[in-house]
């Protein structure tokens, strides 16, 4: 079972991968998780180029790319081997994520950058994603609070980039039945029991399948 987490900086997607594997591991499931950009040795190298503030010269189409390589290494080197194995694996962000920032945010061409993610993940079509969607007026305030000096590059984007990707995120859920949207707003405890919730319908409903 593969299982993505996305929505914009600071939703809270990082709590709920921690807490819903938890919750696996108790129900004795093997459990892999990942985040992008990274998870394989070329996308950490990957990861680096993209987050480091030194490169403000990248240009849109060579953020795609690089974010589209990373995860090439990643589908092939982790993501399908395991799911080969029988793992639920846990994504914090995918090809998701790319749709979102680099085609709603940056604009970018978004059949061409919906395309280049089918080629990128194959068969690597998650099962159910669960979007958590809070407010932008909410992640300025959750930046505030956490006071991180070191913002990354895309980070310290502003906060009008931040809303035309949020609305990305609400347009591609409405297109596809694997989207979960679910309140961010939500004290975390609520949004994992929603999660459990929802991943236990998903399952109910493969078990009929195989019946
Ligand atoms: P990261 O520190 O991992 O952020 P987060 O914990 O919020 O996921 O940095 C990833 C940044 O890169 C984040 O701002 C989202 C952005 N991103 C894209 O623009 N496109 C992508 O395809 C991916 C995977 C991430």
């Amino acid at each position: 079972m593969f299982i993505t987490f996305e929505g914009v900086d600071f939703c809270g997607k990082s709590t709920q991968i921690i807490l819903l594997k938890k919750f696996l591991s108790r129900r004795n499931n093997k459990v892999k998780v990942i985040r992008e950009p990274g998870g394989t040795f070329i996308s950490e190298k990957i990861r680096n180029v993209l987050l480091d503030k030194k490169n403000h010269q990248m240009s849109d189409e060579t953020e795609l790319l690089l974010f589209s390589a990373s995860r090439s290494q990643l589908v092939n080197h982790v993501i399908l081997p395991y799911l080969e194995k029988n793992y639920y694996v846990l994504s914090d962000r995918f090809h998701d994520s790319s749709i979102a920032y680099q085609g709603y945010g940056r604009s970018l061409n978004l059949s061409f950058v919906k395309s280049l993610q089918k080629f990128v993940i194959g068969k690597a079509i998650p099962n159910l994603t669960f979007f958590l969607d809070i407010p932008i007026e909410e992640v300025a305030l959750r930046m505030s609070k956490i006071k991180k000096v070191n913002l990354d590059r895309i980070e310290t984007s502003k906060l009008d980039f931040y809303e035309k990707v949020r609305k990305g995120y609400v347009q591609l859920a409405k297109s596809d039945s694997r989207f979960i949207t679910i309140n961010g707003m939500l004290p975390k405890k609520d949004i994992h029991k929603e999660i459990i919730t929802e991943l236990e319908k998903y399952e109910g409903k493969i078990d009929v399948y195989k019946k």
